[in-house]
């Protein structure tokens, strides 16, 4: 059957989808995920020829988001509002999505270990770090994070998740992922670099070891303004692409992503799509506060 999201009235995923390898797990797929990191790899499938593609996971909340997504074949509806118009495009990267209490963590942790993932990434709002605000370090006496250290090999927390990921591929003999954050804290990279290795250390000292030496925490600086989605937002997209798309999102057509260029698989060709790649990140983020300020 045709999928109905393939009749929008929007710029449609005309290259191959069935060529895209989910080498990104990402964490976290809410409003701002897809309006952002999925309309940058959706650029460089369609104008670029990358294979790059998204497994999408949600660990605590958002099972609708997952629900839905799985219902049209993973696609979904992502629309930019401008004063005078408002243009949709129907993004086609991502592969497979879970949800870790609905599919089970089982299936959410096998897909963190499928050899060629390269990154995960994560949008889990700032509570999903479980650290203090004030010190950047990992909460131990948080109850999510003592319940996870108490029982490693099941995890709930995203550190917690990514750590249990990161020794099954240690176990395994396989190479270690870059690990992204794109939520909205400054030096969001060094925030999770952090508490991995301070939950890693709870854990295991030697896998605490092996991830200091095998992992990067690049951080990044992201800027798009994708409002919550309400009934109202659905009803507009609907009324443009002339489809409902209950998983689709609306957002401002300015966009940007400013990368620290340090990943330990490969990454893909983001500038392509407007990314900036660069050496550190905090400049660019003194500059946005500074202009805030102004
Ligand atoms: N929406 C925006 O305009 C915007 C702009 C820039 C940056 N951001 C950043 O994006 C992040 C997500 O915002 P959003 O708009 O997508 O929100 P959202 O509510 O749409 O999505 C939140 C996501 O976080 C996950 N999550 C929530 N609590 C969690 C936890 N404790 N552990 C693991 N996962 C958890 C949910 O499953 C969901 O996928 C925020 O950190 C925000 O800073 C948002």
């Amino acid at each position: 059957m045709q999928n109905k999201l393939l009749a929008a009235k929007a710029a449609l995923p005309d290259y191959d989808r069935t060529k895209l390898v989910p080498r990104i797990v990402h964490l976290g797929f809410g409003a701002f995920h897809r309006a952002h990191q999925g309309v940058y790899a959706d650029i460089l499938a369609a104008d670029h020829g990358s294979d790059w593609g998204y497994c999408e996971v949600n660990l605590i909340g958002g099972e609708q988001q997952i629900f839905d997504l799985k219902q049209q074949d993973n696609l979904y509806t992502v629309a930019e509002m401008s004063a005078d118009a408002w243009t949709a495009r129907v993004v086609g990267v991502v592969k497979n999505a879970l949800h870790a209490q609905v599919d089970g963590l089982e299936s959410v942790l096998a897909a963190m270990c499928e050899p060629q993932v390269a990154i995960v990434s994560l949008t889990i709002t700032e509570k999903g770090y479980c650290h203090s605000p004030a010190t950047g370090q990992l909460m131990l006496d948080n109850p999510m994070i003592a319940a996870d250290l108490q029982n490693p090999k099941q995890p709930k927390t995203a550190p917690g998740v990514v750590v249990e990921a990161l020794a099954r591929r240690k176990a395994a003999g396989l190479a270690a992922f870059t690990v992204m954050s794109c939520d909205n804290m400054p030096e969001n990279g060094h925030v999770m670099r952090n508490v991995v290795t301070a939950y890693a250390r709870a854990v295991d000292e030697e896998l605490a070891a092996w991830i200091e030496q095998h992992v990067t925490f690049p951080s990044t600086m992201v800027d798009r303004i994708v409002p919550a989605v309400t009934p109202e937002t659905l009803d507009k997209i609907e009324h443009i692409t002339g489809v409902r798309d209950p998983a689709g999102v609306a957002c401002e057509p300015f966009r940007q992503w400013v990368i620290e260029d340090n990943f330990v698989a490969g990454r893909p060709e983001w500038e392509k799509a407007g990314a900036e790649l660069v050496a550190d990140v905090i400049p660019f983020e003194e500059m946005k506060l500074r202009m805030l300020n102004g």
